[in-house]
C-alpha cells in the first residue's frame, strides 16, 4: 500500500504490504494517523465503488472488496466508537456485531473490545434471532457490545418489545429518525467517533442534512458493467451537500483508498 496523496507527505510513499498477514506495526501506525477521529464529535462513512460506480455486486459489496480495502474497514471500525448501518444494509449484508478479534485491539486502547453497531430502521423489520443481535444478554465474555436500534413510532410495540429484550432501542422520530436526533441520542450515550458503513438511502440522510464530515470512498479495479444501479449515497427530494475536499488517496492493487472531508 502507498500514500499518493497528499504529495507533501511523499508521493508514492510506500506504507507497507495490506494483505494481512503481512501487515506490520509501521503501517498500522500510520493508518491511524491519517484516520485518527478529532476530538470532537465527527461523523465518517466508509462506503465502496467500482470504477463505474456500482456500489455493490449481487446485491452485496464484498465482492468489491480486496486486501486494503478490507484492512482500512478494520482500522475504521477499530477507531469508531459506534457503527452505524441502515437496515436495508444490515439484511442484504448479513450484518453481525463487530468482532473484537477482527479489529486492531492496539487502537482500541482504553475503550471497550469492539464498537456497537447501531441499526436504523422504520418498522423494525429485523430478524430479532440473528446474531446481530448476539445473546441479547448485553456485553458478553467475549466482548461484543450490544446492538443499538434506533427506529421510529412505526415500529410495532411487540417488535419493540421484543427487540429490548436483545438490544438497547431508542425510539428516534415518528415517521423517521431524523439524522440529527440520531446523532444527538448517540452523542449523549459518549459515542463521538462515528462511522456509518451505509447504505445509500441512510447515508444520503446524513448528506442532505450536512451532517456528513468525512467521506472514506474506496474504488475498486472493477467495471461492473451490469444492470447496478444506486450510487453510493441516495437521498430523492433532499437538498444536496455541497462540497468536499481531497484530504488522502491510498493505492494497492489497483484499489484507490479515498477520503474527503467537508469543504470548508
Ligand atoms: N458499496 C458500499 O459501500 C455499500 C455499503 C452499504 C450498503 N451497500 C449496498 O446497499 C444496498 C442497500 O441499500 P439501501 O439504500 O436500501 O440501504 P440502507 O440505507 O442501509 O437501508 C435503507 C433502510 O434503512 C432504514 N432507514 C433509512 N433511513 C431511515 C430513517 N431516516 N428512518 C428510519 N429508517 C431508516 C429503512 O429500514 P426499514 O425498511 O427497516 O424501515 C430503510 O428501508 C445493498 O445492496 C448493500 O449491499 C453498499
Amino acid at each position: 500500500m502507498r500514500q499518493i496523496f497528499p504529495e507533501s507527505a511523499g508521493a508514492g510513499a510506500l506504507l507497507g504490504p495490506a494483505d494481512p498477514a503481512s501487515v506490520t506495526e509501521n503501517l498500522l501506525a500510520e493508518l491511524a494517523r491519517i484516520y485518527a477521529y478529532p476530538a470532537r464529535r465527527w461523523v465518517r462513512a466508509n462506503m465502496i465503488a467500482s470504477v463505474d460506480g456500482a456500489i455493490a455486486l449481487n446485491g452485496r459489496s464484498g465482492g468489491l472488496s480486496g486486501a486494503a480495502d478490507r484492512l482500512v474497514f478494520a482500522v475504521l471500525r477499530s477507531l469508531a466508537d459506534v457503527i452505524v448501518v441502515g437496515a436495508g444494509t444490515v439484511r442484504a449484508e448479513r450484518y453481525r456485531q463487530a468482532q473484537p478479534e477482527e479489529l486492531w485491539q492496539q487502537l482500541r486502547a482504553g475503550r471497550p473490545p469492539a464498537p456497537p453497531v447501531a441499526v436504523v430502521t422504520r418498522r423494525l423489520d429485523l430478524d430479532l434471532g440473528h446474531r446481530l443481535f448476539g445473546s441479547g444478554s448485553g456485553p458478553t465474555s467475549a466482548g461484543l457490545a450490544r446492538t443499538i436500534v434506533l427506529t421510529t413510532e412505526l415500529a410495532p410495540g411487540h417488535r419493540l418489545d421484543a427487540a429490548r429484550q436483545v438490544a438497547d432501542v431508542i425510539v428516534a422520530g415518528a415517521d423517521s429518525v431524523q439524522a440529527p436526533g440520531a446523532l444527538d441520542a448517540l452523542t449523549s450515550c459518549g459515542y463521538r467517533s462515528i462511522l456509518v458503513e451505509g447504505g445509500p438511502m441512510l447515508l444520503g440522510e446524513f448528506v442532505a442534512d450536512g451532517l456528513l464530515d468525512e467521506l472514506c470512498l474506496t474504488i475498486s479495479p472493477v467495471l461492473e458493467g451490469g444492470s447496478a444501479t444506486g450510487r453510493v449515497t441516495t437521498s430523492p427530494g433532499r437538498t444536496p451537500f455541497s462540497g468536499v475536499r481531497l484530504a488522502t488517496v491510498l493505492e494497492d492493487d489497483g484499489f484507490l483508498l479515498t477520503r474527503y472531508v467537508r469543504a470548508g
